[in-house]
C-alpha cells in the first residue's frame, strides 16, 4: 500500500499555534450547537418533536437527530432513514429476524446493506421513531452514533472465527470495542465522524486503507495483538491510511484506541473548520512519527515498535468456502446494490436458525451465511435462489457498490443503484458473467463518496450536464479509473468529466471490451480492468472510451463551483457551474448574479452564511484568504453544508 500525500505544499497545521475553545465556538456553528444542546439528548425530546409535527422541527434538531442515525429521507415528507450499527457486520439469526420484522412493520419492507457493514431502514415515520429505536435496542443493537460526530459502526473481517487464515479470532475484541465506544459520551462530541476497523485475515478485506483508524491483527513474539494504521478517508480529499509503526497487545486495544481518538479530538486545530476535521488531516500535518508521538502523549507511555503487514491476497468471500471447523462452510451471497427486504431478512434468519448458523454483513453490501453444514449447501442455495439471491448471477454484482442516492438521499444528483444494475446487466449480456468476473464498479450519486468511487477499478460520481446545443439538463457521471484496495490499493485517477447518463453505459462497455481483448491476448486471467487502465495513458483510454482516434483535448479556462444536492433548487438543478473568475469571491458572485436566490442563501450581505463552508480541495477558504483567495482555471470551489448527514 502506498500512502497518498497531500498534493500541494502548504504550511503544516502542526506549525500553527493551537486555537482555544473561544475561537472554535466563534468559527464553528456546529461546535456551538453541540455545546449548547447536546445532540444525544434529542432522543428524550422526541415526544415533543412528534407533537410539533415534522414541518415544524427546527433544522438544528434535524441535525441533532443524526446522532441517533436518523436522517430525513428524500423527498422530505416526514419519513426517516434509520441506520443500524452492526459491529463487525456480525448478526445472530435472532437479530436478523428482529431487523426484518422492524423493516417490514415500520419501513415498507425495504432495507439496504451499507458499505460499512450496517443496515439502513427507510420510510420510518417520525411518530414511530421511539418504537423503532426501542425495538432495535431490544434486539441487542443500536443506532447511537450511527451518524454525527461519533465513533461510527466498527467494521471488521466478516469471516473472523471461521477462516483458516487469521492469527486469531477478533470477534471478542470487536465486541469489547463496540461496548466501550458506542454511546460513550466521552467519544460522542468528536470533531467529526470517526471510523474504526479491525482486520483479521491476510486479505484485510475490510478496507483498513480508507478507515480513520485501522487495527490489523498480528502475532508478535508469541503474543496476539494489532498493528495500527491511521488517517484513511474518502469524500473530496481521499487519503490512504499510514502505518504508525507500533504493536498493541490485544489486552490494550481499548486503551490505545481511546488514546488515538483523544490525541485528535483534544487538538483544537481540528475543530475550527469541519472541512478539516478528520484525523486524516492531522496525519497530513504530523506524519506517522509525529502522530505516534501524539498518541503516546495521550496514552501517557510509549508503545512497542511493530509493522502493519501488507494485504497478501484479495478476498471478497463470495461463493462457498470451507471453514476451519470441520464439516462447516460459509457462503458469500452477492446482493446487487445492497438492496434487501425485511421479509428476506426474516427468511435468512429462519434458514440460519435451522442449522444453528449466523449472518455476516460485508462492506461490499453483501451477506455471508456462516456455519452452514456441508450437507445443507444445496438446499440453502435453493432457498436463496427462491428469494432472489442467485449465487450464479455473476461476481461483478457482488463486487460492485452503489450508494443510497436518488431514492432516499437528499444530496443525490444522479441515480446509482438502478443505473448500476442496468449497466451490469448490459455488460453481462454483452460479454458473459464469466468474462467480466471480478469487475468492481463503485457508483456514487454525489462527491460524498459513500460507495467509495475513488477506490473502484471503475469509479462513477454523479453530476449533471447539458446536452450539446440544448438547454436540457441531464444526469451525468465523472469517471475515475484504476482505484483499488487490498493488494491493489490506489486512489483512482479522474479520466472523464460529465459523461451524460445516456452515454455512460457505452463508454464503460468500450473500456471493458478493450480490457477483455487485452487480457485474452496476454492469457493472464489475473489482469484486472484496473491493471489495464494503469497500463494505458489517459489519452489512450479516453480515445477507447469515446471510440475515437485521439482524445479531444478540452482546455479548461473556467473554475467550477460545485453545489450540494439540497442547493440545486436554487440554481436550476445544476450541481456544477463553470464561471470565469480570478478569486473565490468573484466566482460566487458570478453564480449569485445568475441565481439571486443562491446569493441570498449562501452569500447574504456578501458574506458566507454560517451554515455553509467554502472549500478548495480540503482547504476551508477561511484558512486561506477568504473570499479574496485567488483561483486558477480548472479549480473546483466546493460548497459544503456545515453539517450534513452520512
Ligand atoms: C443523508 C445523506 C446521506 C446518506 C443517505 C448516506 C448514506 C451512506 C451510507 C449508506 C453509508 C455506509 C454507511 C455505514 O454503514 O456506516 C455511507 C457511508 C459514507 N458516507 Fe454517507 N450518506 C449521506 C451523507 C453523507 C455525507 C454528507 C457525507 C460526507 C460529508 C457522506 C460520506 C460518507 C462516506 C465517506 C462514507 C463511508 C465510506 C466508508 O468509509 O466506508 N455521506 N453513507
Ligand atoms: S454519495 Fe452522495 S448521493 Fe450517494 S448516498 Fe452519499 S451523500 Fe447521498
Amino acid at each position: 500500500m502506498t500512502a497518498t500525500l497531500p498534493t500541494r505544499t502548504r504550511r503544516s497545521g502542526a506549525d500553527k499555534p493551537p486555537p482555544d475553545w473561544d475561537l472554535v465556538y466563534k468559527r464553528n456553528y456546529i461546535e456551538r450547537l453541540k455545546r449548547d444542546r447536546p445532540p444525544l439528548n434529542v432522543r428524550d425530546e422526541l415526544p415533543e418533536l412528534i407533537a410539533r409535527g415534522y414541518e415544524d422541527i427546527p433544522e438544528e434538531d434535524i441535525v441533532r437527530l443524526y446522532w441517533w442515525a436518523l436522517a430525513h429521507d428524500k423527498p422530505k415528507i416526514g419519513t426517516f432513514m434509520v441506520r443500524v450499527k452492526v459491529a463487525g457486520g456480525l448478526v445472530s439469526a435472532e437479530q436478523a429476524r428482529a431487523l426484518g420484522r422492524i423493516a417490514r412493520e415500520y419501513g415498507r419492507d425495504e432495507a439496504e446493506l451499507t458499505t460499512r457493514q450496517g443496515i439502513q431502514l427507510h420510510w420510518v415515520e417520525l411518530a414511530k421513531l421511539p418504537s423503532v429505536l426501542a425495538d432495535i435496542e431490544a434486539a441487542g443493537l443500536t443506532t447511537n452514533g450511527g451518524e454525527g460526530d461519533t465513533v461510527r459502526n466498527i467494521t471488521g473481517c466478516p469471516v473472523t472465527g471461521l477462516t483458516h487464515d487469521e492469527p486469531f479470532d477478533v470477534t471478542p475484541v470487536i465486541r469489547e470495542v463496540a461496548e466501550h465506544f458506542y454511546g460513550n459520551l466521552e467519544f460522542s462530541n468528536l470533531p467529526r465522524k470517526h471510523k474504526y476497523t479491525i482486520s483479521a485475515c491476510s486479505a484485510q478485506c475490510n478496507a483498513p486503507e480508507i478507515s480513520d483508524v485501522a487495527l490489523i491483527a498480528v502475532e508478535q513474539g508469541g503474543r496476539d495483538g494489532f498493528a495500527l494504521r491511521v488517517g484513511g478517508g474518502m469524500t473530496n480529499t481521499p487519503r490512504i491510511s499510514r502505518d504508525i509503526g507500533v504493536f498493541i497487545p490485544r489486552e490494550d486495544t481499548v486503551e490505545v484506541l481511546a488514546a488515538v481518538t483523544n490525541a485528535w479530538q483534544r487538538d483544537l486545530r481540528y475543530r475550527i473548520s469541519r472541512a478539516k476535521a478528520r484525523i486524516k488531516f492531522m496525519m497530513d500535518d504530523y506524519g506517522p512519527e509525529g502522530m505516534r508521538a501524539k498518541i503516546e502523549e495521550a496514552l501517557g507511555r510509549p508503545l512497542e515498535d511493530g509493522t502493519a503487514p501488507e494485504p497478501k491476497l484479495d478476498a471478497d468471500h463470495l461463493g462457498v468456502h470451507a471453514q476451519r471447523q470441520d464439516g462447516l462452510v460459509y457462503i458469500g451471497v452477492p446482493v446487487p446494490s445492497g438492496r434487501i427486504t425485511g421479509s428476506k431478512l426474516e427468511t435468512l434468519a429462519a434458514l440460519a436458525e435451522s442449522y444453528g448458523g449466523d449472518v455476516r454483513l460485508t462492506r461490499q453490501q453483501n451477506f455471508i451465511l456462516g456455519n452452514v453444514p456441508v450437507e445443507r449447501v444445496d438446499d440453502v442455495k435453493a432457498t436463496l435462489r427462491e428469494i432472489g439471491f442467485d449465487l450464479d448471477r455473476g461476481r461483478a454484482f457482488g463486487r460492485s457498490l452503489a450508494c443510497t442516492s436518488h431514492t432516499f438521499c437528499n444530496y443525490s444528483v444522479a441515480e446509482t443503484k438502478g443505473k448500476l444494475d442496468e449497466m451490469l446487466d448490459e455488460l453481462t449480456e454483452h460479454f458473459g458473467s464469466e468474462q467480466i468476473g471480478d469487475l468492481a464498479i463503485h457508483m456514487d450519486g454525489c462527491p460524498h463518496a459513500c460507495a467509495q468511487h475513488w477506490v473502484g477499478e471503475i469509479g462513477l460520481q454523479g453530476t449533471t450536464t447539458r446536452i450539446d446545443g440544448s438547454d436540457e439538463r441531464v444526469e451525468a457521471y465523472d469517471l475515475t479509473v484504476g482505484g483499488g484496495l487490498g493488494t491493489r490499493t490506489a486512489i483512482g485517477r479522474r479520466l472523464m468529466r460529465r459523461v451524460p447518463t445516456g452515454e455512460i453505459n457505452a463508454v464503460i462497455d468500450r473500456l471493458v471490451g478493450a480490457w477483455l481483448q487485452e487480457r485474452n491476448s496476454t492469457g493472464n486471467p489475473a489482469f484486472t480492468i484496473g491493471d489495464f487502465c494503469n497500463a494505458h495513458t489517459d489519452e489512450e483510454l479516453v480515445a477507447i472510451a469515446n471510440d475515437s482516434e485521439v482524445a479531444a483535448a478540452v482546455p479548461d479556462t473556467s473554475v467550477a463551483v460545485r453545489l450540494p444536492g439540497p442547493l440545486l433548487p436554487l440554481v436550476n438543478g445544476e450541481d456544477r457551474l463553470d464561471v470565469q473568475a480570478a478569486t473565490v469571491g468573484e466566482a460566487l458572485a458570478a453564480v449569485a448574479a445568475r441565481f439571486p436566490e443562491f446569493g441570498a442563501t449562501v452569500l447574504p450581505g456578501g458574506k458566507v452564511a454560517e451554515s455553509f463552508l467554502i472549500a478548495i480541495g480540503d482547504d476551508d477558504i477561511r484558512g486561506l484568504d477568504g473570499l479574496q483567495t485567488p483561483v486558477q482555471p480548472g479549480v473546483d470551489i466546493i460548497i459544503v453544508m456545515a453539517m450534513s448527514g452520512g
